[in-house]
């Protein structure tokens, strides 16, 4: 009788030690293929979105970028505005409630379509409800393409 019990128990740890085995070998590499993308969009990188050379001096123009969220790729939008060899990048929410910003040549000036809020060409709040300015993205010209930090 003793000697059935110890094969149960045997029986019954050797069945967990191999189901262990197989919950690693294929759980592991499914859990990182399922949290990859949800940690690869915290990392910052740098995104191209351009080139100086097609963005007009002090006009601003609006370009997207792709973000990962979750499974799905979304285009976010920002404006870009030369000056000399530097890019400005704006991004295109406003900071009110999160509507998107539509740059007005007539006024050089961006507004808002909710609210009524608006933002002048380098993104400080003329008129509110918004009470801080369009968050920035931090740029950089390499060899004449125009990147993001996002
Ligand atoms: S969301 Fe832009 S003014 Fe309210």
């Amino acid at each position: 009788m003793t000697e059935q019990v110890d094969r149960r128990t045997f029986a019954r740890k050797a069945v967990a030690a191999i189901g262990a085995a197989i919950s690693a070998v294929f759980g592991i590499p499914a859990a990182a293929t399922m949290l990859d993308p949800a940690l690869r969009s915290k990392r910052a990188r740098w995104t191209p979105v351009g080139t100086l050379s097609t963005l007009e001096e002090a006009q601003p123009q609006r370009v997207t970028y792709e973000v990962a969220v979750g499974w799905e790729k979304r285009e976010v939008p920002i404006y870009l505005i030369r000056t000399g060899q530097d890019v400005l990048a704006l991004s295109a929410k406003c900071t009110h409630a999160g509507c998107r910003v539509r740059y007005a040549d007539k006024t050089d000036q961006f507004k808002c379509p909710c609210h009524g809020g608006i933002f002048s060409s380098t993104g400080e709040v003329v008129v509110g409800p918004p009470s801080r300015p369009l968050d920035r993205l931090e740029t950089r010209v390499t060899k004449g393409r125009v990147e993001v930090r996002v």
